[in-house]
């Protein structure tokens, strides 16, 4: 490809009115982050001189999530080819091609625009590339006209559209690449007497070929066009982005017992010899090494694990959760902002937060590290080798040393010494014979409330 610049628009100032949602449409999240996010990662790619999102007034959480791009803001919503006018200080006369693309198209691929760059670039050098596709219903998008050669002659809107053009099978996906240096020139002559009373950007086609320029068509696949209007267009997205998750991770070495049952972030890292068992969640920020097992039903965000561990079934691990080599979370288990040293066990029905697990330490069933005090959180650490029994409180801020045994069944609010023995709980009383004697008093009692 020549060395041509490339400069983006990004139009997500709709108000994305089907989503029903206080968030804007390109805010919500797919495989974990805004799906604008998707496309900037993917615009990214292409390393180009300039970014502009154009938003609406109010959007400060697509300002932010987009940052450092500049936004422009379009006040009135008046149209895709108003839109694109409200970036003027951004990319005015800009010598290189200008991608225009939309906010809410987060499944476009590199690929499919270094095509479109491409087609920009060579010869005969098409004023206007438009990005094509035939989907399976046409339904409302506009229509691409081509001439007898194959060049695009202009898009006819699906309202303006007379039977001869709504039988074309060939839609405008809305990604068009276009001269930088003819872009303005051709907007400031789109005017609004059409159906929707809006300046489409789609007009320029028809004006670039009365200035003599030729116009082309870039064919892209469905799938990747896909645009995100409803909750049900974003699950079918989340779907599609899932499967691209799966199949990655699988690519890298992990086996997934049911792939349509692991459901990935964007970022999740996992090693090789990985086994993953049905009904697993990977929130964003999860990075898991080698040799590790997952087994059913474990939801992890935000947390590290180590080569040989083994968490679950139904192990949850939350953010700042960092499981060492060969530890183990297994069934009913929170883990939070807490280390576990290598070959730690934290087996059955316990909560470990804010806490430091040393290398080895067994904690006992339903052990709690009790953290919070309704203001602060506080510290536990507990030393290598100690043994939790069942059902210990550990009230934080607390130690437990090296070696130290805690008996089943205590509240620890004090120090625990290395290779020391803490036991809190009442001493147990023996009476015997009590039990029996019991049950025969109360059967009686029984027998003669009966006869009454
Ligand atoms: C547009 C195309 C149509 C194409 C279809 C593909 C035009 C005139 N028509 O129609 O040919 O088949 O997309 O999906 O371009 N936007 C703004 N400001 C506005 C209007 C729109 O930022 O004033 C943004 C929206 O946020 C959205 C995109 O532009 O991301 C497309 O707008 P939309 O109203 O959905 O256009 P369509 O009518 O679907
Ligand atoms: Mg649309």
């Amino acid at each position: 490809m020549s060395k041509s610049k490339t400069a983006i628009v990004v139009l997500a100032a709709g108000l994305g009115t089907r989503m029903k949602s206080s968030l804007p449409k390109v805010m919500h999240p797919i495989g974990g982050r805004p799906m604008v996010k998707h496309l900037l990662d993917t615009l990214e790619s292409l390393k180009p001189e300039k970014v502009a999102v154009v938003v609406g007034p109010g959007m400060d959480a697509v300002e932010e999530a987009v940052a450092p791009y500049p936004t422009a803001i379009q006040h009135d919503r008046l149209g895709t080819g108003h839109a694109v006018m409200a970036a003027r200080d951004e990319i005015e006369n800009f010598k290189g091609d200008v991608l225009i693309v939309y906010g809410d198209t987060p499944l476009l691929t590199k690929q499919t625009l270094r095509a479109m760059l491409e087609a920009r670039r060579s010869k005969p050098s098409p004023a206007v590339v438009v990005l094509g596709f035939v989907p399976d219903d046409p339904g409302q998008y506009g229509r691409l006209i081509l001439d007898d050669d194959g060049y695009l002659e202009e898009i006819v809107e699906y309202r303006e559209a007379g039977p001869d053009e709504l039988a074309v099978g060939l839609c405008n996906s809305g990604v068009m690449c276009v001269d930088g240096q003819l872009l303005f020139n051709l907007l400031d002559r789109v005017k609004n007497d059409n159906a929707k009373g809006e300046y489409y950007l789609t007009d320029i086609v028809a004006l670039a070929n009365e200035d003599g320029f030729s116009c082309a068509v870039v064919e892209g696949d469905e799938e990747e066009l896909l645009g995100v209007n409803s909750r049900v267009e974003l699950a079918a997205a989340e779907m599609l982005v899932q499967d691209q998750l799966r199949t990655k991770i699988m690519e890298g070495g992990a086996t997934l017992a049911d792939p349509s049952t692991a459901y990935f972030s964007w970022d999740t890292q996992i090693g090789q010899d990985v086994t993953i068992g049905p009904n697993v969640v990977f929130g964003p920020g999860v990075t898991v090494g080698n040799n590790v097992e997952i087994r059913a039903f474990c939801h992890l965000e935000g947390a590290t694990v180590a080569d040989g561990a083994i968490l679950g079934p139904f192990a949850r691990l939350r953010p700042g959760a960092e499981v060492g080599e060969t530890a183990r979370v297994g069934n009913f288990c929170e883990v939070k902002n807490a280390t576990l040293d290598k070959g730690a066990k934290v087996n059955h029905l316990t909560y470990i937060g804010d806490a430091k697990i040393g290398e080895g330490a067994n904690i006992g069933a339903g052990t709690i590290t009790c953290n919070y005090d309704g203001y602060f959180k506080s510290l536990t650490e507990i030393g290598k080798g100690a043994f939790i029994g069942s059902n210990t409180a550990l009230v934080a801020p607390v130690k437990v040393g090296d070696g130290a045994i805690v008996g089943a069944g205590s509240v620890v609010t004090k120090e625990v010494e290395a290779d020391e023995l803490a036991v809190t709980r009442a001493p147990q009383k023996g009476i015997k014979g009590w039990a029996a004697k019991f049950r025969e008093k109360r059967s009686a009692e029984k027998a003669a409330a009966k006869k009454k």
